[in-house]
Order: structure tokens, then sequence, then C-alpha cells
């Protein structure tokens, strides 16, 4: 499946909870500030938290009137037949449906994967341009990615995961020669520095070194995030008229994720940005 249109973006990491979809949903958003075309597919059939973002944003526009720009969204059938063969089939063909139909229409897709191995995870990691793996501000993640040795805290084995990652770029660079640039986020960073905080950045760094990726800055833990998904908003929507005030929370965050951005190298192109909130 060769593509020449949208900058694919793909969240992955095979731990749940490490913070794909709130990744995937702020960077469709703030990309869509930029001024730029922008779809979205959640890949996760399960938990559909992209989809259920989504729709809360789509909600809390028309119940408030407040104009909040949304991605062109895709999401697999809910419904599930008695085949597992039929269901894989069913959400293989909305899948490439809803790239056919974006790829050159887009600027940027941005792909939110499950925190689980399934084909349709494989061939979305295959498409990536950009593939953005968030992890959890602990040791205990980090074994998704590669199995450290306690004595030097270095990477001894690859895991399940970062395989999946190495063929998806095999098979990348067989089909049109393109790399894919893979980049680890540490994410829910707690703000009091700690033993733990610092093992798992050189563990990180580590791991990026042997598996050829790139580490950015990451995002701290931040209560807002709760209070973001009841509504669909983001750090980088405009705060509402009724006098909210943007908290340092507010802000730091939304530094972050816009340094985030800053390190994924995007191909933003010189484009009249919408009006971003100060
Ligand atoms: N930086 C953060 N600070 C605090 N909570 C966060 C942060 N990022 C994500 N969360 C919360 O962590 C939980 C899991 O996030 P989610 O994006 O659904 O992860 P995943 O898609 O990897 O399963 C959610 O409750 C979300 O609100
Ligand atoms: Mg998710």
């Amino acid at each position: 499946m060769a593509r020449d249109g949208a900058h694919v973006i793909v969240v992955g990491n095979e731990k749940g909870g490490s913070g794909k979809s709130t990744t995937a949903f702020h960077l469709a958003v703030y990309l869509l500030y930029a001024g730029h075309r922008v779809a979205t597919i959640d890949v996760d059939s399960r938990q559909q938290t992209l989809t259920h973002y989504l729709r809360n944003r789509r909600a809390h526009g028309r119940e408030t009137g407040r104009r909040l720009p949304n991605p062109l969204h895709f999401h697999l059938p809910a419904a599930w037949g008695d085949s597992v063969k039929e269901n894989q089939q069913a959400e293989f063909d909305v899948f490439t449906r809803a790239i056919g139909e974006v790829e050159d229409s887009v600027d940027f897709l941005v792909i939110d994967t499950p925190g689980f191995d399934t084909n349709l995870t494989r061939l979305a990691h295959s498409l990536a341009d950009t593939l953005l793996t968030p992890v959890n501000d602990s040791l205990i993640d980090l074994n998704v990615l590669a199995r450290i040795d306690p004595e030097t805290g270095l990477p001894v084995e690859t895991s399940h995961y970062a395989r999946l990652v190495q063929r998806a770029r095999s098979e990348r660079m067989a089909i049109d020669g393109a790399s894919i640039d893979w980049v680890l986020v540490r994410n829910r960073i707690s703000m009091l520095a700690s033993r733990n905080a610092r093992q798992v950045q050189s563990t990180l760094e580590g791991i990026a070194t042997r598996f050829g990726c790139r580490m950015a800055d990451g995002i701290a833990e931040r209560v807002i995030f709760r209070s973001l998904f009841p509504s669909g908003t983001t750090v980088f929507d405009p705060l509402d008229e009724e006098g909210e005030a943007a908290t340092v929370s507010h802000v730091s965050a939304r530094q972050e994720y816009r340094n985030l951005v800053a390190a994924l190298n995007l191909p933003l192109r010189g484009i009249e940005p919408m009006r971003l909130s100060a």
C-alpha cells in the first residue's frame, strides 16, 4: 500500500494506559489549529477512546455553541459477528477504505492503535511516516520495549512490540524505500524528581540507541487531562468565554505538547494558522 499523500503519524505502544489516545487527540487538534487538513483513524476496536473523545467534543460543541475544529474521523465497526475471521475482514475493509478516502485529501493522518497486537495494528505501523510511542514513567512499562538487565540497566532482549516495529520498518522499506521515524516520549512524568525518573530516562536512552529511535521531551502528569475528556477538549482549545482562566497546569501542558510536535519534525508547510489560544 504505497502512498505519497498524507503524512501518517501512528501512535503506538503495546502498553495500555500509556497515553496513546490522549496524545493522538492532542496532535490531531494541534494540527487542525495550525491550518492543516487532518483525518484520524481509531484502530482500537475495544476501547475506542479516541472515538469517544471526539464524540464528547461534538456534543460539547453543540451544547455550548463553541466552534471547535474536528478531524475527519474513522473508527472500526463495533458490531461483532460470530466469526473472528469475518470480523477481522470487516475491520480491514473499513481501515483500507478510510486510508483510500483520505490519503490524497488530507495533510496528516493520525492513527491511534490499541494496546494489543492485531493484523491491523501491524498494518497501521507499516504505514507510519512518524511513529510516536508514549511510555509511562515507570521501569515496568519499559519492559514492553526491551528486557532490561537489572544490573546494568541496559536493554538485553528485544520485546514483542519492538520486534513488531522492526518488522514494520522492514516492510515499509521494501514497499516504498521510506523509513519510519520512531520517537519515544515519556508521559505522565512525576513532578517530583526521583531516582526512578532518572533510571527511566537513562534506560530509555539506551533503548533508543539500540533500536534506532529518538527521544522527545516528555509530558508531565497533570490532573487537567482527566477534566478534558468529558468535554472532548484539548489544551490547545481556547478556554470558554465564561471567565474560565488558564491555569499554570494548562499553560505548561500546552507548551509541553508544542515542544513534542516540534520534536517530531513534521512537514508543517507555511499555512496561515487558525487562532491558537495564547
Ligand atoms: N500527562 C498526563 N497526565 C495525567 N493523566 C494522563 C496524562 N496522559 C494521559 N493521562 C490519563 O491516562 C489514562 C490513559 O490514557 P490514554 O490516552 O487512554 O492511554 P492509552 O490510549 O495508551 O490506553 C487516561 O485516564 C488519561 O486521561
Ligand atoms: Mg487508547
